[in-house]
C-alpha cells in the first residue's frame, strides 16, 4: 500500500483560506500526544498551535499530512533553524491509533528525512512522549536516568528506523490550589525583578546572554546542541510574536545588584485560551550557582502568574531526568511527573534523501 503525502502551509488565521485543514492537523497532533500520555492536560489551544508553527526568522517549519478518506489521519512536521545548520533537525510524526501498523508512519518520517537532508541537516533528532505506562520490558537512557517502555509505538518505530535514545525529559505539573506556598528571600546584593510581556529595554542585553547561556547550559546528553545565538532584535522578535499569539510571557529575574546585571531569570508562559501555564526558559548563569536563586525566581515567577491569572490551575515544566539541581527545585515546589518524553538522534546517513 502507497500513501500520498501531501506538503501543507500554515494559514494565516484560523478563520481564513486553510484554516478548517490546520484544525485538522492541530487535532492529530494533540490527540497522538494525549494517547501516549493518557490525560489531555498538554492539548494545545489551535490559535497557539499555529503561532507556534508559523515560520520566523529563526525556525523554519515544513507540515506534512497523509488522508484517509479526505480526513487527515497522520501529520509530519520537519523544524529548521537556518541560522543554525550544525544543529541538525527536529522530525516529528503522528499516526491516529486507530491509523498505526499499515507503513503510514514509516511514509511520513521518510518523506520529513527527505526535507532534513536536502536542506543540509547533519544529524536528525526527534521529542516525544512515551507511553507514561511503568512496568515491562524497558530501554534506559544512556544518561543514566530514565527509561522507556520497549512496548510503546514510538519506541519501536524509532529503534527501527536507526535511532537511538540518547535523554529522557520528565514532564511535570504543579497544581496550583494545592501547592504549598514556599517562601524564599533575597540573599544579601540580589533583588528580584518581574515584567509582565515584553522584556523592558534595560534588560534586553542582559536577557539575550541568558537565552544564549540557556541553549548550551541546560543538560544534553550526547544530543549535537550547538550555542544559539540572542541578541537585541531576536528578543523583540520573540516578544512580538508571543503578544501576537494572546499569549503574555511573565519573566521574573534576580539582579546582582553590586554588578547591575542579571544573574538569572524564568519565564512563564499563560495563555487565556488554557487553564495550564507553561514554565519555559529558567536558568541562573554559572558562576552565580549555588544561591539558591534558581527556586528564588522560580517562585517570584509562581507568584506573578497567581496575580495575573489568579484562574489558572496549574503550570507544566519540562526538564532533563538528570537535571537534578532543577528537580529539586520543581519537587521542593510541588510538581510531580505526569510522564516522559525520549529524546532521539541519529546521524544522516550518505543514502539518505536519495
Ligand atoms: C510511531 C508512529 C508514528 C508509527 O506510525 P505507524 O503508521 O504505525 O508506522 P508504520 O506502520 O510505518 O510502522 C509501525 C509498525 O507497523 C509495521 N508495519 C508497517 N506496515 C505494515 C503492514 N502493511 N502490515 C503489518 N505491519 C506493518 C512496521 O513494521 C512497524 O512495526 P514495529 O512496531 O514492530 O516496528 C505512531 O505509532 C505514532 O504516531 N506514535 C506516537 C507518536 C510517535 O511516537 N512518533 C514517533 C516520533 S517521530
Amino acid at each position: 500500500m502507497t500513501y500520498e503525502v501531501d506538503e501543507i502551509a500554515m494559514p494565516t488565521s484560523l478563520d481564513g483560506p486553510g484554516g478548517p485543514q490546520f484544525l485538522e492537523y492541530a487535532a492529530v497532533s494533540n490527540a497522538v500526544e494525549n494517547h501516549a500520555l493518557g490525560t489531555d492536560v498538554l492539548s494545545m489551544a489551535p490559535a497557539e498551535m499555529l503561532a507556534e508553527y508559523r515560520d520566523n526568522p529563526h525556525r523554519v517549519r515544513r507540515h506534512l499530512v497523509v488522508r484517509e478518506d479526505r480526513r487527515i489521519v497522520a501529520r509530519a512536521m520537519v523544524t529548521l533553524r537556518p541560522h543554525l545548520p550544525g544543529n541538525g533537525a527536529h522530525l516529528m510524526v503522528d499516526v491516529l491509533p486507530a491509523h498505526r501498523g499499515r507503513g503510514i508512519g514509516a511514509t511520513l518520517l521518510e518523506a520529513a528525512e527527505r526535507i532534513a537532508v536536502d536542506a543540509g541537516a547533519p544529524v536528525l533528532k526527534v521529542g516525544v512522549a512515551h507511553s507514561a505506562a511503568s512496568g515491562g520490558d524497558r530501554i534506559a537512557s544512556p544518561t543514566g536516568f530514565g527509561d522507556v517502555a520497549a512496548h510503546d509505538d514510538g519506541v519501536r518505530f524509532l529503534t527501527s528506523h536507526g535511532y537511538a535514545l540518547e535523554q529522557i525529559t520528565r514532564i511535570s505539573l504543579l497544581e496550583l490550589g494545592s501547592a504549598p506556598r514556599l517562601e524564599a528571600p533575597a540573599p544579601p546584593d540580589h533583588r528580584v525583578v518581574t515584567w509582565t510581556g515584553p522584556t523592558p529595554d534595560a534588560w534586553i542585553a542582559d536577557l539575550a546572554v541568558l537565552r544564549t547561556r540557556m541553549s548550551t547550559d541546560a543538560p544534553s546528553g550526547a544530543l549535537v546542541e550547538l550555542e544559539d545565538p540572542w541578541d537585541a532584535a531576536r528578543i523583540r522578535e520573540h516578544d512580538e510574536r508571543m503578544a501576537g499569539s494572546g499569549r503574555t510571557a511573565l519573566t521574573a529575574a534576580v539582579e546582582h545588584i553590586p554588578s547591575g546585571s542579571l544573574a538569572g531569570f524564568s519565564e512563564l508562559v499563560h495563555s487565556a485560551a488554557g487553564p495550564v501555564a507553561v514554565q519555559e526558559d529558567t536558568l541562573v548563569l554559572r558562576e552565580h550557582r549555588g544561591h539558591r536563586l534558581g527556586l528564588l525566581v522560580k517562585l517570584a515567577a509562581a507568584d506573578l502568574l497567581r496575580r495575573h491569572a489568579p484562574d489558572t490551575q496549574a503550570i507544566v515544566t519540562w526538564n532533563a531526568e538528570e537535571n537534578r539541581p532543577m528537580l529539586d527545585v520543581n519537587e521542593a515546589m510541588g510538581f510531580s511527573p505526569i510522564g516522559y518524553e525520549g529524546v532521539w538522534q541519529r546521524r544522516a546517513l550518505p543514502g539518505d534523501g536519495e
